[in-house]
C-alpha cells in the first residue's frame, strides 16, 4: 500500500470507463454516421455504466465527446450535419467522471482506405505518445517527455502542436502540471510517484500552427494540415508508470501496424 493506492484504483475504475466507452464505439464508426450519433452512443454509454461524461457543460462545451476529423486538432463538436465518408481521419476524445476521478483517453479512427501519408501519421503519433511513456520513471523530468514526443515526430518529417498540451488529472479534469508535447532533455519539473497526468500528442502533417474557429472550439491546423492525436492517462509508480485507458480489447494501438 502507498499513499496514493486509492487514487490509483479510481483513476483506473475512470479510465477504464473510458477506454471502453472508445472499444464500444469502434464498431460504430463506419462511413454514414454523424459525429452527432456517436456522441449519443458515447454519452448512453457512459451514463448506463455509472458514469458522467466530463466535457457536458464543461466550460459551456454543449457535448459528451470531442470528434475532431482531418485539419480539425482538437475540441471538434459532434453535430448532425456531418456525416463520415471515405477517407475521414477522426479522433474521438472521451473523458469519463466515476466515483469523482477523471479519467481521459483518446484515439484516431480511419473511415475507409485513408492516404498513406495520413497512415503513417497516425502511426508516427501514436508511437511518439508511446515513446514518451516508455520512459516514465521518478526522477525523469517533463521536458524529457516533450523532448521524446518531439525528436520522434520531426524526423519523420511531421510537426508538434504547440497550443495544447497534457494535463495533470486526478479529481480534477485539468490541473498542474501542463505536459508539453516538445522540450528539452533534463529540463523541467521532476516526476514524483503518484503523479497522474495525461499524455496526448497533437501532431501535424503541416506546420504546427492552429487557429480557432467562431465556435469558440474547434481548434484546426491553419494551413490546412491533417492532424492526428492520441491520449492516455497514467500515473508514475515507484519505479515506473501505470496506463489507466489502456483498451481491454487491444484497440489502443492502430489497426494498421
Ligand atoms: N478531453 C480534452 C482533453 O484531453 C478536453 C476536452 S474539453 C471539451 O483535455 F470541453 F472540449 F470537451
Ligand atoms: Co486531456
Ligand atoms: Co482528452
Amino acid at each position: 500500500m502507498t499513499e496514493y493506492s486509492e487514487k490509483f484504483e479510481k483513476m483506473k475504475i475512470a479510465g477504464n470507463l473510458a477506454a471502453r466507452t472508445l472499444d464500444m464505439l469502434t464498431e460504430y464508426i463506419k462511413e454514414g454516421i454523424s459525429t452527432d450519433y456517436i456522441d449519443k452512443l458515447g454519452y448512453e454509454f457512459i451514463r448506463d455504466n455509472g458514469g458522467y461524461s466530463a466535457p457536458l457543460y464543461y466550460r459551456g462545451f454543449t457535448k459528451s465527446l470531442c470528434s475532431s476529423l482531418n485539419h480539425v486538432v482538437c475540441h471538434g463538436i459532434p453535430s448532425t450535419e456531418r456525416i463520415l465518408r471515405e477517407g475521414d481521419a477522426l479522433n474521438i476524445d472521451i473523458t469519463a467522471i466515476k466515483e469523482n476521478y477523471y479519467g481521459d483517453t483518446s484515439r484516431m479512427f480511419c473511415i475507409g482506405k485513408t492516404p498513406i501519408k495520413v497512415n503513417n501519421l497516425i502511426k508516427v503519433t501514436y508511437e511518439s505518445m508511446m515513446r514518451a511513456i516508455k520512459i516514465l520513471k521518478p526522477g525523469i523530468k517533463l521536458g524529457d517527455i516533450g523532448f521524446e514526443i518531439q525528436s520522434h515526430v520531426e524526423k519523420n518529417g511531421f510537426s508538434v502542436v504547440r497550443d495544447f498540451c497534457g494535463h495533470g488529472i486526478s479529481n480534477v479534469f485539468h490541473e498542474p502540471p501542463n505536459i508539453l508535447h516538445y522540450g528539452k532533455r533534463n529540463t523541467g519539473i521532476e516526476l514524483k510517484p503518484g503523479m497522474t497526468f495525461t499524455i496526448e500528442p497533437m501532431i501535424n502533417t503541416g506546420k504546427f500552427h492552429t487557429k480557432i474557429l467562431n465556435d469558440g472550439w474547434t481548434a484546426v491546423t491553419k494551413d490546412k494540415s491533417i492532424s492526428a492525436q492520441f491520449e492516455h492517462t497514467l500515473g508514475i509508480t515507484e519505479n515506473g508508470y501505470e496506463i489507466f485507458t489502456e483498451s481491454d480489447k487491444g484497440y489502443s494501438k492502430p489497426p494498421y501496424f
